[in-house]
């Protein structure tokens, strides 16, 4: 079966035969590294812009990279300094962006669905790099990659997601995927951190960490996300330290070789101790470099509309 598709809105409605098109696909990219010339000429030609309504430092950066490394030409829309801060609409943005030819517009936005309505009018590939709290298939995709590559398996293996559950699109990509692929997946965090109902997508529920920590494989620390809380969810900081940070004490009652990852940024002190950030369990930093061969093996598989100015080659 081929991957066909235009855009990556999400990893919910991907079935489990392309999510694993996209991992088969991710080696051959990561092995590029590995040679003295990292470059392939795959998107000659081609344009790719990013469009963050809201900060990045690795999704971004790792898409601009990808894209040069498969010799895209690629723009960084400054969005605070561009015609968006006089109130153009996303769609007349993304719009301009088509008429200049952009062949791939990766977006970041605060607002759920955002990416796709790109979608559905522009030519040009749209990927969604997060939005809102809904989701950020390429961090779901990289992790599941890490994962893989590490565990050598799915089935059956378990997966614990920790914390701000209700504000993490990271935690909602992770979920969709790794259900699919036939992962056991467990959340834990204070109850009002958790969605009502989540159980209902296949995930069991922990308030109790130590408890969830027994038995998992893998433990994905979520950042708590105190910018996008509307009312305060936990009565402080230092109650949810005690209650939920991934401590040193806590992993020496986990597996010895249980995989500890972060989608980033990280609050050390606050949901991972540094002690476990830098243990030898961690591989948040594995997690940022196959991010890059991920995002290589999306804009390769992705397909673009011909654009209708453009003349055949
Ligand atoms: N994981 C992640 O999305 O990090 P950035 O916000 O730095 O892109």
């Amino acid at each position: 079966m081929l991957f066909n598709r235009k855009d990556l809105l999400g990893l919910e409605f991907l079935d489990k035969k392309e999510i694993q098109i996209i991992l088969d696909s991710v080696k051959p990219f990561k092995s590029l590294f590995m040679r003295s010339v990292k470059k392939a000429p795959t998107l000659v030609g081609k344009t790719v812009v990013t469009l963050f309504y809201e900060p990045s430092t690795r999704t971004r950066t790792s898409f601009e990279i990808a894209a040069k490394r498969l010799s895209a030409d690629v723009v960084n829309l400054a969005v605070n300094a561009s015609s968006v801060v006089k109130g153009e609409s996303l769609i007349d943005t993304g719009k301009t962006l088509a008429a200049m030819n952009a062949d791939y517009i990766i977006i970041r936005h605060s607002m759920t669905g955002a990416p796709d309505i790109l979608a559905r009018n522009l030519d040009a590939s749209v990927i969604n790099a997060g939005d809102g709290f809904h989701e950020h298939p390429t961090q779901g995709l990289l992790d599941l990659y890490t994962i893989f590559e590490k565990k050598k398996k799915f089935e059956n293996l378990k997966v614990l997601l920790v914390g701000d559950i209700l504000h993490s699109r990271v935690a909602k990509s992770n979920i969709w995927a790794l259900t699919k692929m036939g992962a056991d997946v467990a959340v834990a965090g204070p109850p009002t951190l958790i969605p009502q109902g989540i159980e209902k997508l296949g995930v069991k529920v922990f308030y109790n960490l130590d408890e969830a920590l027994k038995t998992a494989d893998v433990v994905n620390i979520l950042r708590i996300q105190l910018e996008r809380q509307k009312e305060n969810l936990f009565p402080s900081v230092h109650e949810y330290v005690e209650l939920y940070q991934l401590t040193k004490d806590r992993l020496a009652k986990a597996k010895s070789n249980v995989l500890v990852m972060h989608p980033g940024p990280m609050n050390r002190g606050i949901e991972i101790s540094s002690e476990v950030a830098d243990s030898v369990n961690a591989v948040i930093n594995e997690q940022v470099t196959n991010g890059i061969a991920v995002r290589m093996a999306i804009l390769f598989l992705l397909k673009p509309k011909a654009n209708k100015n453009a003349y055949s080659d």
